[in-house]
């Protein structure tokens, strides 16, 4: 069929199997240019392995390392006339790469939150793998059905105490306009938020992982989180969302605790703020990160998921002498050109005058919407998008 981008409200409903391919060929191309030669992950677990931050982990550590990974995640597959979601191409395309280049790669599309997919994902690792010595946790949903209560929970990005009121963009149109986002009307919801995208879910993994055995000697954990600036404070770090994150922090020395007759640890990763499905959600974000773009590609730091995940990797969690770098609170901050005084002192002042009017001459806002489209894969060189393409692209290892 012939697959052209189609958007409803600020996602995209249509994805194009042929361009997502490409987005995950160019990663595994920029990690593979990264010629790492420390030792690293061998064998990997990736929760949320599909799209953003964890499908850019899984390729460098397949890429990367030569790790064999098994990759859990949440997709629509493609059915007849109806394209797959672009996760579930992303795959479908990393697995087929990975095959070719003789590398253990087998996913499983199910709800991560579950106990089932839990034990999915143990039998599967028993079979093939025997242990694994790297799981990464980057899920993001806005629902989590509990698995020992049955309790559905949403989350909310809201403010907490007053309203907040600031700019935003629409990155379809490029109008930037005030938007005030009303502050939460009860504690339930900071405690819907945070048993959705808080750290119980990634503890539950590692006990779960850990019972039975399928956890090697000295195994790393890692789970992403973001801070961000001043701006955006009340809406991400101050609101419901950070709460949520301040729980993740808060479960590392629980999750060291579970780890330590295996000398294992545990951390929460720091990123940068970027494109991805996730993120494009967030109010006042979006527009603050067309900024960034501009700032940080005019200084020649712009990174993409799979250059913070590659960094992530060589200069943090597998460094030659085995040091992983943190900050005072004990986490790693791969956040750290983003947060640079003279970034933000930039991207500050622009904020103060980025109107409509001048929204193109002063910020990415163009490399925003071309990255967004990107992740549903379009907007790509060598890829004729009135041509006819097969929608029924297979994952090679779900039946
Ligand atoms: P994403 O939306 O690109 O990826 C989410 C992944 O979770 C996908 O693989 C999806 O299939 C999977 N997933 C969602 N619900 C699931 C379920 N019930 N069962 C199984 N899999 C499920 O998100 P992104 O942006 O890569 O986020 C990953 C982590 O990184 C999150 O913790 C997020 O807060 C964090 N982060 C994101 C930043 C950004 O700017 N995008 C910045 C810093 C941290
Ligand atoms: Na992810």
């Amino acid at each position: 069929m012939i697959i052209q981008p189609r958007t409803r409200g600020f996602i995209c409903i249509t994805t194009h199997p042929e361009g997502t391919a490409k987005n995950v060929h160019n990663q595994i191309e920029y990690v593979k240019s990264k010629n790492i030669t420390e030792e690293g992950p061998k064998k990997v677990l990736v929760i949320g392995a599909s799209t953003g931050f964890g499908l850019s982990s899984r390729i460098t550590a397949a890429f990367g390392y030569n790790a064999a990974t098994i990759g859990v995640f949440f997709e629509k597959p493609a059915a007849e006339r109806k394209p797959g979601t672009a996760g579930w191409y992303n795959t479908a395309a990393f697995e087929k790469e990975a095959l070719e280049a003789g590398l253990y790669a087998k996913s499983i599309n199910g709800d991560a939150f579950s106990d089932e997919i839990k034990q999915q994902t143990i039998d599967l690792i028993k079979k093939d793998l025997g242990q694994v010595d790297l799981v990464v946790y980057s899920l993001a949903s806005p629902r989590r059905n509990h698995p020992k209560t049955g309790v559905a929970y949403s989350s909310v990005l809201k403010p907490i105490g007053e309203s907040f009121t600031n700019k935003t963009v629409d990155f379809h149109t490029a109008n930037v306009t005030d938007i005030t986002i009303n502050p939460i009307e009860s504690q339930e919801e900071i405690d819907n938020t945070v048993a959705v995208m808080g750290g119980e879910d990634w503890k539950f993994w590692i006990e779960d992982l850990k019972a039975a055995g399928v956890l090697a000697e000295g195994v790393k954990t890692v789970a992403y989180s973001y801070i961000g600036p001043e701006l955006t404070h009340r809406i991400y770090k101050d609101g419901t969302i950070g709460m949520a994150k301040n729980d993740l922090e808060k479960t590392v020395p629980t999750i060291n605790n579970l780890l330590a007759d295996l000398n294992g640890v545990s951390y929460v990763s720091v990123n940068k703020a970027l494109v991805t499905q996730s993120s494009s959600a967030i109010p006042v974000v979006p527009l603050y990160v067309s900024l960034l773009y501009k700032v940080m590609k005019e200084k020649g730091i712009h990174e993409g998921t799979i250059e913070q995940m590659e960094r992530l990797f060589s200069e943090r969690l597998y460094t030659a002498n085995g040091n992983v770098p943190l900050d005072e609170n004990g986490r790693i901050r791969i956040d750290d050109w983003e947060m640079r005084e003279d970034v933000q002192k930039e991207v500050d002042d622009l904020w103060k005058i980025v109107t409509s009017e001048n929204i193109h001459e002063i910020s990415d806002i163009k490399g925003y919407s071309d990255e967004f489209f990107q992740l549903f894969g379009f907007n790509y060189d060598g890829i004729d998008y009135e041509a006819d393409t097969n929608e029924l692209v297979e994952v090679p290892s779900i039946k």
